[in-house]
């Protein structure tokens, strides 16, 4: 066999989906944080030769969980990789479907760090040969890498899934302006005249509030909100909210990472949300929907 998997700690179900997929043996990780707070992780062998002189596919989200933040899952990333890289393998390629930081794209206010582009440069100083991501939140960051990239579309998948769980008269509506063209493509997925809307969005740069705006004729429609991230649902629920007062029926909260961070469930159901919907880029009780076919169309 030419070809291994490592399942990452964050992708344990993710990963073994993929290498039963692409038929190609996997290999878990040992992980834990010492007392002083640093973390650790062996490549879960005896006999590092079997991997030696092989192509390597490392399945590492970065998102954070109730037991380890998104710093332990870069850190973990870069562990395996090093650890691969030790071996002596021919090639690296790394599945990161959802990149921590990534919002930290541009700089909101003086002093930041552009921290998103930091975090791209460390992994493209790994000498790495391949680099997955899903749905990026600024796919423009992808040019700190001087491998080759490629950013995966799981709105298809989206909406397949929304339109089995019996959608009908759908308009997708944009959270944000800035999120327009993103939804257009998606609505397409519904067919080829379904409408797209907008609300007004703007977030505090120092409190990270958000307010929107907006009154739109969505009485009787099945509405489908479609963003990138869920994080603390306050883009969501805002969007929510405005929905059902503009007469949406059912509304439907789809998002590739929906890492459901403080009361983001609450707050989306209590804004009167129907259903949330993630991918297993984020592997949590809403990854309803599975990243794997589509990041093995890639693979293949
Ligand atoms: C922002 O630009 C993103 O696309 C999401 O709308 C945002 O990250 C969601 O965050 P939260 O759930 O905290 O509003």
């Amino acid at each position: 066999m030419n070809k291994f998997l490592i399942v990452g700690p964050a992708s344990q179900m993710l990963g073994v989906k993929i290498a039963k997929n692409l038929n190609i043996p996997h290999i878990n990780t040992e992980f834990k944080t010492f007392p002083d707070g640093e973390n650790y992780l062996r490549l879960n062998l005896e006999d590092e030769t079997i991997l030696e002189g092989k192509e390597i596919i490392i399945v590492q989200s970065t998102g954070p969980s109730a037991s380890r933040d998104q710093n332990s899952r870069l850190f973990e990333l870069f562990m395996i990789i090093d650890a691969v890289k030790r071996i002596g393998v021919a090639k690296i390629i790394i599945v990161v479907p959802y990149l921590a930081y990534a919002r930290q794209d541009k700089i909101f206010r003086p002093g930041e760090s552009e921290f998103a582009r930091v975090v791209l440069r460390l992994i493209n100083s790994m000498e790495i040969d391949e680099f997955y991501v899903v749905d990026i939140h600024n796919p423009d960051i992808l040019e700190e890498l001087s491998c080759k990239t490629v950013n995966i579309d799981s709105m298809k998948i989206l909406a397949d899934y929304i339109k089995s769980s019996g959608a009908k008269d759908i308009v997708v509506v944009s959270p944000d302006k800035g999120a327009v063209e993103r939804s257009k493509a998606f609505a397409k997925h519904f067919g080829e005249n379904v409408p797209v809307d907008f609300f007004e969005k703007k977030r505090d740069v120092k409190t990270g509030e958000i307010t929107m705006s907006g009154q739109l004729s969505l009485e009787n429609k099945d509405i489908v909100i479609a963003d990138d991230i869920i994080a603390t649902g306050g883009t969501m629920s805002e969007a929510i909210k405005i929905s059902k007062e503009s007469g949406a029926n059912k509304v439907y909260a789809a998002a590739t990472h929906a890492l459901m961070l403080q009361n983001a469930k609450y707050r989306i159901l209590a804004a009167g949300g129907d259903e949330i919907i993630g991918t297993d880029s984020i592997d949590n009780e809403l990854s309803k929907v599975s990243l794997a076919d589509v990041i093995c169309d890639y693979l293949k």
